[in-house]
């Protein structure tokens, strides 16, 4: 069965520009023990998506609609009361994006991560920091770092800290929002190989949020591409990156370096539309190389490539299947 179901997600924020539709009409799905993928530039909605998830939001919400099916059940009819209690952190947690450096200053790590339990209050402030410890140690830094304090620790032991505590409540789901963006690359190599052994160990579904497709590659079973507040491709690793459909994946795959030795990386010239007044047809048109005819008139539906594989692109109209 499906962990996690998303159906038609839907959110916009009020703005004094107008409503932006930084999500608009997602849907994914993901099994359990699996990794998720989603990549886009910035600003296309990644973060929102995740709030969304998490039921983190700012005031300024103008329409969040919807449905988020976590082991069957709509979260979303759940109230704010029942979402703290039952999926937020419990069952949901996440690493935000640039949390690390949020960290409290005042207030020792090990206590930090141990809190969410301690908001429980089902088990005793000893137990609770003896799982802090436990996890200090999964995560691959020594217990002393317990007593420590935020200025104290580097940004990849920051990092680790704040995978710690997303996973102190035994989450069935961890969202991960950039987590190695801020970070080095070498101690970004290790921040990855410290997720894909926390997928393979702890049995645990995750949603790896990144700019960058290359870093997604070796953790993620599934990916989907995100632009403009809409998944413009999906589909599993291998089909994503062996046979890439819609135009913008190819043109993200290509800005790899080093990808091919003989070809130097490409950038996709442009920017992203203004979420406000999202472009008719695909919102991809104006920097698409391949558009034609119906690009800026009709939005493409989700083509169906094969099984699991889906592109909203008209160049892919004739693989419906
Ligand atoms: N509280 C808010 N009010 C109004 N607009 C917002 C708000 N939060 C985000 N946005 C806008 O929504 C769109 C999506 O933002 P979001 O942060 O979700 O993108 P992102 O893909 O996470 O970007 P990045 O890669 O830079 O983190 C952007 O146009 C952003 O300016
Ligand atoms: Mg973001």
């Amino acid at each position: 069965m499906k962990l996690l179901e998303v159906k038609n997600l839907k959110l916009y924020y009020q703005s004094t520009r107008g409503t932006v539709k930084a999500v608009d009409g997602i849907s994914l799905d993901l099994a359990k023990s699996e990794a998720l993928g989603i990549v886009g530039e910035s600003g296309s909605g990644k973060t929102s998506l995740s709030l969304a998830l998490m039921r983190v939001l700012p005031s300024n919400i103008d329409t969040n609609e919807g449905k988020v099916i976590l082991d069957g059940k709509d979260i979303t009819q759940l109230s704010e009361e029942e979402f703290r209690k039952e999926i937020r952190w419990n069952t949901i947690s996440m690493v935000f994006q640039g949390a690390m450096n949020s960290l409290n200053p005042v207030l020792k790590v090990g206590h930090q991560i141990a809190e969410p339990m301690l908001l429980e209050k089902t088990v005793n402030k000893k137990e609770a920091y003896k799982k802090s410890e436990d996890l200090l140690e999964m995560v691959g830094l020594p217990k002393e770092i317990f007593n420590r304090y935020a200025h104290e620790l580097s940004g990849g032991m920051k990092q680790r800290v704040m995978i710690a505590s997303a996973l102190i409540l035994n989450p069935k789901l961890v969202i991960l929002d950039e987590p190695t963006s801020a970070l080095d690359v070498s101690i970004q190599a290790q921040i990855m190989n410290l997720l894909k052994r926390f997928k393979k160990e702890l049995d645990i579904s995750m949603i790896f949020i990144t700019h960058d497709i290359a870093l997604s590659s070796d953790l993620c079973d599934k990916l989907a591409v995100l632009y403009a507040g809409e998944i413009i491709e999906k589909g599993t690793a291998e089909q994503m990156f062996g046979k890439p459909k819609h135009p913008y994946t190819q043109l993200l795959l290509a800005s790899i370096p080093g990808l091919k030795q003989d070809a130097s990386p490409k950038f996709i010239p442009g920017a992203p539309p203004d979420l406000t007044s999202p472009p008719t047809g695909c919102r991809f048109h104006a920097r698409c190389p391949y558009r034609f005819d119906p690009c800026d008139k009709k939005p493409p539906p989700a083509f169906k490539i094969e099984k699991d594989h889906l592109s909203r692109c008209w160049l892919n109209e004739g693989d419906k299947k």
